[in-house]
């Protein structure tokens, strides 16, 4: 009688995966809620594109980035930064002149690897969306923040595509297709080839993490939203000291390997030349 009991409620079950039932169930910490940042004007996703972002980059960049990045463009020595603030904006009304003479404001070198590791794609983003208040730095977006100037306005897009080809300057195709080949034999069999994390090893990361089940969050290289509020010296950390489940690499991988992964990871969230 008993068995028979147990045995029509188990038919009354319906078919539910516990153990995913279980890890769905735990809400992911409030931190970890990311306003979708990589959208376009009327808020749908876009996926940034190095290829188109050259165009951009050299039709309004270059002349003061240089066509190399390497921030020599043919502008760069007559730039100053303009010298604004309520107080001087304010008594120039009144003909009284606060201002010292403008200084010099020099392009940033994107090849500068130390200074790249600190700043996120959303940084490089919010700077060429608002430009860089009190320098040379224009904004491309709508309005600039106080402090800056105005160039002629990109679309939403347009900014992005120029954002991912700036991201190229610290590599090398070169660089980047020996990271390929360390990624696909030491990482894949995780984060997946892709970077969408269905690896072969896949499943049994999302046995145990929420994000993963989810297919968002750490690890998962192609949720635009939260690795493009990342920077490089934060995903190395990850690599040289390991994450929960995340395995340490010191010691075993070279910190130019590591860069070079580094920088292999945000390709996925871009569209750029195949990488061989
Ligand atoms: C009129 C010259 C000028 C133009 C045009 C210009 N920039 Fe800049 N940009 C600068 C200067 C100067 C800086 C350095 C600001 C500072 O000192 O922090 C800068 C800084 C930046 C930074 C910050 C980099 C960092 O690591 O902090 C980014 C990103 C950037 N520019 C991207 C662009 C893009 C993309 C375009 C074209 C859509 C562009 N810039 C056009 C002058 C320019
Ligand atoms: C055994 C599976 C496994 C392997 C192998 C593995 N990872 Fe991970 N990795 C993970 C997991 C799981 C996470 C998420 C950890 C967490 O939740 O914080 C992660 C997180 C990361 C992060 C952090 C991302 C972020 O946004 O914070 C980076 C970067 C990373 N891995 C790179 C690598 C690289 C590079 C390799 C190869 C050298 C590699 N992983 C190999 C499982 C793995």
């Amino acid at each position: 009688m008993a068995l028979v009991g147990a045995l029509a409620l188990a038919g009354c079950q319906p078919a539910v995966d516990v153990s995913r039932a279980k890890v769905d169930r735990r809400l992911p910490p409030a931190e970890e809620v990311l306003i979708p940042l990589v959208i376009d004007e009327d808020w749908r996703p876009i996926v940034p594109d190095a290829i188109q972002g050259k165009q951009v980059f050299d039709a309004n960049c270059a002349v003061c980035h240089g066509a190399s990045g390497d921030g020599n463009g043919p502008m760069a020595p007559t730039l100053k930064a303009p010298d604004v603030d309520v107080l001087t904006a304010f008594l120039s009304f009144f003909h009284v002149e606060l201002q010292r003479p403008p200084l010099p404001s020099k392009p940033i070198n994107f090849h500068n690897r130390d200074l790249e590791n600190v700043i996120t794609p959303a940084i490089l983003y919010e700077t060429v969306t608002q430009g860089r208040p009190h320098t040379a730095m224009p904004a491309f977006g709508p309005e600039a923040s106080f402090g800056a100037n105005k160039a002629q306005t990109l679309t939403n897009k347009e900014r992005w595509d120029a954002n991912a080809y700036e991201m190229t300057f610290r590599t090398t195709p070169e660089e980047l297709s020996a990271a390929k080949q360390l990624y696909e034999g030491q990482c894949a069999e995780c984060h997946g080839v892709s970077g969408d994390g269905k690896g072969p090893r896949g499943p049994e990361m999302a046995a145990s993490l929420w994000s993963w089940a989810r297919g968002e969050g750490p690890g998962i290289f192609t949720d635009i939203n939260y690795i493009v509020q990342h920077n490089p010296s934060e995903l190395t950390n990850v690599v040289l000291d390991g994450h929960v489940l995340m395995p340490s690499y010191r010691g075993k991988l070279t910190q130019a390997e590591i860069d070079g992964l580094v920088d292999y990871i945000y390709t996925f969230f871009y569209a750029h030349p195949p990488i061989k």
